[in-house]
């Protein structure tokens, strides 16, 4: 093998075991924080556990625990924090399955909230992951400090909101009828998915206490693989298969959505992509072997089947 090819490998082996670690870790947590009531709120409970536990590839939380690494934050801080992003984020999926969205009936490779239980169920449980995420980050088992608190909530509700995921998720459904540029869908896309992949990054920041003013690079890095992201999800819908990726693949065309890959065509929005790639890795070039881990994440964004 020759050094670079050595290199990559140790860089995916990283990679793979740091995925197996926080998926463990991430399950281990919502186990703890969601114990099945013994009343008629069982059924929602259950259905929170049902979305949370499993599945997901966990991107988010590992974005911020590696970042939070760097700056040598404990691990438990550093997952609860991951755990509260990714109740948000599993929040936005099950309602981006309900019928009045995209109505899909197969999430994580099982069926959707709403299908595995029902309608009422689904919107209950997305709301009560989405203020979970809040009490978790209010918790002091996150932060000892009132101050960095503070700062991981403004920063969780501003990439959720209408700022962020919640108002791309408006435009990605005004996609269906309007007639977008490539600018408008750039905007879109850094809303609906790149603000919480940048808050991922940005709370690992803000629990290793970098100041504002420190952050550029990080956040040049989330950026890029923000929109890198989106546009391999937007490829997977265009050519992968439902059984690797977990969902119903081949629907933003029949929607006829606008995404990058409609837009530029799959080689162009491929290239695009890794070429927003190499820009995050660049961002990073003040750290050493420590941040290899976030540089092989970037790669890991664009080249998944799932
Ligand atoms: C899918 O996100 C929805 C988008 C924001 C594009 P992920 O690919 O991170 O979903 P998981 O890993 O299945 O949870
Ligand atoms: C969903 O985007 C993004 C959010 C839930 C914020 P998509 O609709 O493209 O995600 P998938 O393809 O269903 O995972
Ligand atoms: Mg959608
Ligand atoms: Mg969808
Ligand atoms: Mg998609």
């Amino acid at each position: 093998m020759t050094q670079s090819g050595s290199l990559a490998g140790v860089a995916d082996t990283l990679l793979a075991q740091s995925l197996v670690h926080i998926q463990r870790d991430i399950d281990a947590a919502f186990d703890r924080l969601l114990p099945v009531p013994q009343d008629a709120r069982a059924r929602l409970v259950e259905a929170m556990r049902y979305a949370v536990i499993g599945g997901g590839k966990r991107v988010r939380p590992l974005l911020l625990t590696a970042t939070a690494e760097l700056y040598g934050v404990g691990r438990e801080s550093a997952i609860r924090a991951g755990a509260a992003i990714e109740a948000i984020h599993v929040y936005s999926l099950i309602h981006d399955d309900l019928p009045c969205m995209d109505d899909d009936d197969l999430r994580h490779g099982k069926p959707t909230v709403h299908r595995a239980f029902d309608e009422a169920t689904a919107v209950l449980a997305g709301d009560a992951l989405h203020a979970l995420a809040f009490e978790i980050l209010a918790d002091s088992m996150v932060s000892g400090d009132p101050f960095t608190r503070i700062e991981l909530v403004a920063a969780l509700g501003s990439a959720s909101g209408f700022q962020g995921m919640a108002g791309g998720q408006m435009m990605d459904m005004a996609a269906a009828e309007s007639v977008f540029d490539l600018p408008t869908v750039t905007r879109l896309q850094q809303l609906k998915t790149g603000a919480l992949l940048g808050a991922a990054v940005e709370m690992g920041a803000i629990l290793g206490r970098v100041p504002a003013e420190g952050r550029a690079h990080l956040r040049g890095y989330a950026r890029d693989i923000g929109l890198a992201f989106q546009i391999a999800d937007d490829l997977i819908d265009h050519e992968g298969d439902a059984a690797s990726a977990g969902k119903a693949v081949g629907k933003d065309a029949v929607a006829g959505k606008q995404t990058f890959v409609s837009l530029l065509g799959a080689e162009r929005a491929r290239e695009q992509a890794r070429a927003l790639v190499d820009q995050a890795i660049s961002h990073l070039s003040l750290y050493g072997p420590e941040a290899n881990l976030l540089r092989a994440l970037a790669r890991y964004i664009v080249e998944r089947d799932r």
